[in-house]
């Protein structure tokens, strides 16, 4: 019976003796990866405000802001509260926050963290806000969500957005900081180029409408958006302050598929994130590992790629199982073996899991939680 944690990294120092199916971080690609990202914004001359939201673990937020970051984004009041409970400051929150529990949570956030910021697309939410921190003398900046093309949240670009700004400078508690321009249509766009021009089209119009803005005597100091995928293309947008990346330290197969500036596999980070599996059935043409659909994101269609080994193709094999196809395996696959795999989506697999499993080469440095759940009772 399980009676304390499911790996004590005092005993276990060794990645093959972790429980499987488990997510694994490696601490050399991660810290490349972050090394990359923070030496490049330094460069192009823009902040940094990574996306929270595909990790969800305060240590990782830490490391980013100790490169440098101006910030970290979030996309849920549960985000939020947990960054600011392990002392990360500067918070962006990317999603609309309408309704309660969300707004009486957010309204204990800005009290103790005033410098967090929110993005608001709708005139009525903005009442909602500045009312429910009227009475408590308390003053938070906002951001305009404009919807450049993704057809999710965010207010239209122009006029509309215009207006909003006008209604948001007669909130007393409220101030209006700048825009959030976010383009998620265009971050998996296949070919370099042709992701460059979808994006500089989209991000024009965040531009454009900062001008409107700034013409009708609003103060839009920040404009923040870009992804992993046109994180080297947005800042050739004259006006664009902050970079939001958030895949990019760890990478995945969706990402890996879209091609950069210098190839077909996009390779400007390298994937640092696995789920590590064993081999619990081999026989002539097939492996069968203990991570299936419950292990990894299933919201692409295609699956998993397996990392340091090439010829065998992953299938999702039931909740438990995927099935290696032989094709031309590169090294024999022994039953018991450990075998890793790039998830096919980051974010919601990490979603899936605990903790992170940190590994320097093949030794466990670490345990990291994810929203703090680490330290329950084991997931498998
Ligand atoms: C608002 C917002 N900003 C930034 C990102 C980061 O994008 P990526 O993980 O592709 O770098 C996301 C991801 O979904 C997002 O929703």
């Amino acid at each position: 019976l399980w009676t304390g944690p499911v790996v004590n990294c005092d005993s276990v120092k060794k990645i093959h003796a972790l429980p499987t199916p488990c997510l694994v971080v490696d601490l050399d690609r991660l810290e490349s990866n972050l090394d990359k990202m923070s030496r490049f914004t330094e460069e192009r001359r823009v902040a940094l405000r990574p996306h929270a939201k595909t990790h969800k673990c305060v240590n990782i937020a830490r490391k980013q802001l100790e490169r440098g970051a101006a910030g970290i984004c979030v996309a849920t009041i549960a985000e939020a509260e947990v960054m600011l409970r392990g002392g990360v400051r500067g918070l962006l929150i990317t999603g609309e926050m309408v309704g309660e529990p969300k707004i009486s949570r957010l309204t204990r956030i800005v009290k103790e963290a005033p410098e967090t910021l929110v993005v608001v697309d709708n005139s009525q939410n903005v009442d909602d806000l500045q009312n429910a921190v009227r009475n408590a003398g308390i003053h938070f900046g906002v951001l305009i969500d404009l919807d450049i093309g993704q057809n999710r949240t965010g207010i239209q670009p122009g006029e509309p957005a215009l207006r909003l700004a006008e209604h948001i400078s007669n909130a007393k508690s409220l101030t209006l900081k700048g825009i959030c321009a976010y383009a998620g249509h265009v971050a998996h766009i296949a070919g370099f180029e042709q992701r460059r021009a979808s994006s500089l089209r989209a991000l024009t119009q965040a531009v454009e409408t900062r001008n409107l803005l700034l013409k009708h005597g609003h103060d839009v100091q920040l404009l923040t958006g870009a992804s992993t995928g046109t994180y080297n293309i947005d800042p050739e947008i004259d006006g664009l302050t902050e970079l939001q990346s958030g895949s990019y330290i760890f990478m995945d197969v969706e990402y890996r598929r879209i091609g950069g500036s210098s190839g077909k596999v996009y390779e400007d980070f390298s994937p640092s994130l696995s789920v590590l599996s064993t081999v619990i059935h081999r026989s002539s043409n097939k492996a069968v590992v203990d991570a299936g659909l419950k292990a990894f994101s299933t919201d692409r269609p295609f699956g998993p790629e397996p990392l340091e080994l090439s010829g065998v193709q992953y299938e999702f094999a039931g909740d438990e199982h995927g099935r290696l196809v032989m094709d031309s395996p590169s090294r024999d696959i022994r039953l018991g073996e450990k075998l890793r795999f790039i998830p096919p989506h980051c974010d919601p697999t990490v979603n899936l899991y605990d903790r992170f499993f940190c590994v320097r080469g093949d030794v466990v440095e670490d345990e990291w939680p994810i929203m703090e759940r680490a330290g329950g009772a084991p997931h498998f």
